[in-house]
């Protein structure tokens, strides 16, 4: 069976296997289980939810300062780490998280609202006209990438190149396009950090450029890798939820029409069953800084601790029937945004662009037909759609 758990360290797994049936052994045979080093470091991984959230919850001991995500030993040390938020050990995370928490306030999102709402009808107006579409590429890509650059001020003019890039540094067919269409957007970020400090203005970037930790403004490569780390956290994981949500509810009719039929009701508790049924962020990992026990193995200081979200999220001891995809599911205290300190800083954020979408959808469209086969992502990193090929027609009446 160790072949098989291992499976869940090799991204094919989540293109064309069943991650899931490893998870359901792990969690009730091997909850704490040590990986040995080979491709990756070595490393522990966490299945169940009571672990996950307890190390989640202990940023002390868990550390995210060296990296939060699993990677092959060659490529070595994140190059964020110690730099962006997600990446911080807690004095310098409470500085950084302090000075951009204001923009993902309830004040701040209530006055974007507008705006989002005609983005997302925009968005499916023109899937509707086009008839044909991949809802990854065509819908769900478009909404987070116009709010991200909205927050960061990026010039219209500049945004087709923005949504581009993020749309090829996830989608593209090669390795060499992703990383290509990436170093694309540290550079552009490169150029308008230095534009910000220099002028700043009233946006995130702005913020980032200025903000000072321990009496010194932030080097200008940690501000290109917090604006970076902002818009591909905060635009590939809506649009990998948003899709894979569009897919559960075709999937699921009778999910579809109780959704429909009363939506104001329904929609914030879709919208979390959505956020636990995808779980687009499939691991974050974190380093233990001392020795501790955690479900009766021993970790040593210095080890990775791999916490599996998307495992935690079917843990049956805390979701009934948790293969079962519930759009009135209630409680639903998923981990798809973490917990603790490091709290998705978009939550909410994020749930209003799903709701958006989603009652854009309900309202301008009648039928939706599948157009071909849905493809997955190889990734052990982000769990999703690469893409979903619809057919759209009006609603009439
Ligand atoms: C469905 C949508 C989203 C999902 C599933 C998601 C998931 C997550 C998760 C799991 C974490 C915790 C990482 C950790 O504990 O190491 C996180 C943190 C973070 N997310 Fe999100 N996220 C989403 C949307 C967004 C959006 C819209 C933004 C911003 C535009 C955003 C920005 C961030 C940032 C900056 C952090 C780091 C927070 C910190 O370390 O204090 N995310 N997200």
């Amino acid at each position: 069976m160790n072949h098989a758990i291992d499976s869940i360290t090799d991204g094919t797994t989540y293109r064309t296997g069943n991650p899931e049936a490893t998870w359901r052994h792990m969690r009730a045979h091997a909850p704490v289980h040590w990986h040995e080093p080979g491709l990756f470091p070595g490393f522990w991984s966490l299945t169940r939810y009571d672990e996950v959230k307890a190390v989640l919850r202990d940023a002390e001991t868990f550390s995210s300062a060296s990296g939060i995500l699993l990677r092959p030993l060659a490529q070595g040390e994140d190059p964020g780490s110690d730099r962006t938020l997600a990446l911080s050990a807690p004095a310098r995370h409470s500085a950084l998280r302090g000075a951009i928490a204001q923009w993902f306030a309830p004040r701040n999102l209530r006055l974007l609202g507008e705006h989002l709402d005609g983005v997302a009808k925009a968005v499916v107006g023109d899937a509707l006209a086009a008839g044909h579409v991949d809802f990854v590429t065509d819908v769900a890509a478009g909404l987070p990438v116009e709010v991200v650059c909205a927050f960061l001020d990026i010039p219209v003019a500049d945004r087709p190149d923005i949504v581009a890039w993020t749309t090829d540094a996830f989608c593209a067919g090669s390795a060499e396009e992703r990383s290509l269409a990436h170093l694309q957007i540290l550079d552009y970020f490169g150029e308008l950090a230095e534009e910000r400090r220099a002028r700043p203005g009233d946006d995130l970037v702005s913020v980032l450029a200025r903000v000072r930790f321990q009496g010194a403004l932030l080097p200008m490569e940690d501000v290109v890798l917090n604006c970076d780390n902002l818009l591909v956290g905060g635009t590939e994981n809506v649009r990998l939820a948003m899709s894979g949500g569009m897919l559960a509810l075709l999937e699921h009719p009778a999910q579809w029409a109780a959704l429909r039929e009363d939506f104001a009701h329904t929609a914030p508790t879709a919208v979390d069953e959505i956020l636990r049924w995808t779980s687009s962020a499939t691991h974050v990992m974190r380093r233990a800084t001392r020795d501790v026990v955690l479900g009766g193995r021993q970790v040593r200081a210095g080890d990775r601790v791999v916490c599996w979200l998307a495992s935690a999220n079917r843990d049956a001891a805390h979701f009934p029937d948790p293969d079962t995809f519930d759009v009135r599911r209630t409680p639903n205290r998923h981990l798809a945004l973490g917990a603790g300190p490091h709290y998705c800083v978009g939550t909410q954020l994020a749930k209003l662009e799903i709701t958006a979408v989603l009652r854009e959808f309900f309202t301008q469209v009648g039928e939706v037909a599948p157009a071909g086969t849905p493809e997955r992502l190889e990734s052990i990193v982000v769990n999703g759609l690469r893409s979903l090929p619809l057919h759209l027609t009006p609603r009439t009446g």
